[in-house]
Formats: C-alpha cells, structure tokens, sequence
C-alpha cells in the first residue's frame, strides 16, 4: 500500500464543511482531501429536500468521474438528512459517512435533561432528523426532553463571512431556545456551518453555560475506521488537498484562509 493516498472526498453546501474538514485532517492525515462546496446553492437548509437530493446526485456523479474517490464524507447536515440514502443507493461500492445532530452524546451529557438542537429548516423538517431524535428519546431516561431551533439566515451570514450578523442571530436564537426551555443546558450544533462561530455561541449564552456538541470528531473517527487500516495509515506519495466549488472560487479561498488559516488553489466543478 506504500504510496496509496486514499482520496477522501468532503462535500458540503459551503464553507460549513471546513469544521469537519478540520478534524478529517487530524484524524487521517494520510489521506487526499478532496472538498467540494456547492457555494453556487448554498446554503442549502431553506431549499426544497428533493431538489437538493437530485442536486447532490448529480454533483457527486460529476466529482467521481474526474477523481477516484475512496470514501465519501458528507459535512452537511442537510445533505446528508435529505440524501444520504440516494446517494448510497446509487454508489453501493463507495463508503459514505454522513453527519447527523448528536442528540444521543448531548442527553448523556446533559444534567438537566433539556437539551437544545440548532440547525437547518431542511434538517429538522426531514424524516431522517424525526426518526433519529425518537430513537435517542426512547432510550433517554424518563422526563427527557428535546427543544429545537431552525436557526435561519445563520449558514447564510456565514458563507457571506459577516460575523456581526452570525454573532446576532445565534443570540436571537439561543434566546428563542431559552425561552421555551430556560434549563436547557447542552446545546447540538446541528449544521456544520454553526462550529465556525463557537465564540458567538459561547458569547450568547452568556450567564448560563452550555456544552456544545460538535459531532465532527465522531464523523472523523468513523472515516478513519472506514478507510482499510493499510491504507489509512499507508505512505502517501501525494496528500495536498484538492479544492472544488460550483460557485465563486474566490469566496471559498476567502474561506479556508479564515477558518483553517491557508491558501487554497479552488479549481471549478460544473453541473
Ligand atoms: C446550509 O447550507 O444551509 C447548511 C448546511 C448544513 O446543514 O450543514
């Protein structure tokens, strides 16, 4: 296996996935990470389900035809609520990881036993999201409870780099929450976007601190236990990331500069 660098492939709608991107690359550092933002759609959590699933379906056609990917991890919530199973259907042989809002850590963490969920319109209104929080519920101790949040126009300020504006609506939002469960004390970022502005969240909690659960390092564990040990551990011969988008290439480098702190040569995938 000397040589062989898997090539990972991280899709997400925009800049979100670089939260999981963060921790694929600690977790696999062997690997090629290959990152496909649809920033041309972004932000994907208003849009209707079936048109996003059809929309991923067509996009990780294309990305496969131009690179052989060797795991395919969907750092988006919404995609992932919307099409993962699509998109399994149709690529039996590829593993595919997807991210869904960590109900089932965040109960075991909670003491109140009130734990809050942020995330897209899309993610909360889908069957995938409704099946998974009665099954963390049925396995909750008794008196559980879950309170959600469509957090709109956050993954949309985010894309646009507006930090005043992100930094205002997770405290409108963290505040909706609140009020209709003030002892909520465990907080799922249930969008891959929301992780990136960790400081706005902390600063609107404010008084009352809450633990924030970014699944991101569970979806890296997975990857790494889905890679074939060989080849995740393998000498790779090349393992620079490789960066597409379907939009403004210009916006993505803005975003790898700010949130990872380097450069990215953005090269355009059309659909
Ligand atoms: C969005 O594009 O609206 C957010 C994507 C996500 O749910 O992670």
């Amino acid at each position: 296996m000397s040589g062989f660098a898997p090539v990972v492939g991280v899709f997400d709608s925009g800049v979100g996935g670089l939260s999981v991107w963060r921790a694929l690359r600690g977790a696999l550092p062997h690997a090629r990470l290959s990152y496909l933002a649809d920033n041309a759609w972004a932000p994907y959590g208003e849009r209707p389900a079936e048109a996003l699933r059809e929309r991923l379906l067509t996009l990780v056609r294309d990305w496969r035809a131009r690179e052989p990917l060797n795991l395919l991890v969907l750092a988006c919530n919404t995609a992932t609520a919307v099409g993962i199973d699509a998109l399994r259907a149709e690529h039996r042989e590829l593993p595919i990881v997807g991210i869904e809002p960590a109900i089932r850590p965040a109960l075991a963490a909670s003491r109140s036993g009130r734990v809050g969920v942020v995330a897209t319109r899309a993610t909360l209104n889908s069957a995938r999201y409704q099946a998974l929080r009665a099954a963390c519920l049925a396995r909750a101790p008794g008196g559980a409870t879950v309170h959600e949040r469509a957090a709109d126009g956050l993954a949309a300020a985010i894309e646009r780099g507006d930090g005043a504006a992100a930094e205002a609506l997770c405290r409108s939002h963290l505040q909706a929450l609140l009020d209709e469960a003030p002892a909520i004390d465990t907080l799922v970022l249930g969008c891959t976007h929301y992780p990136l502005v960790l400081g706005s969240w902390r600063a609107a909690s404010g008084a009352q601190p809450l633990t924030l659960i970014d699944p991101a390092q569970a979806v890296a564990r997975r990857a790494l236990g889905l890679l074939s040990g060989a080849a995740a551990s393998g000498l790779a011969l090349k393992n620079e990331p490789i960066w597409h988008c379907t939009g403004h290439a210009e916006a993505l480098s803005r975003a790898t500069r700010q949130w990872l702190g380097m450069p990215a040569d953005v090269r355009p995938l059309q659909s």
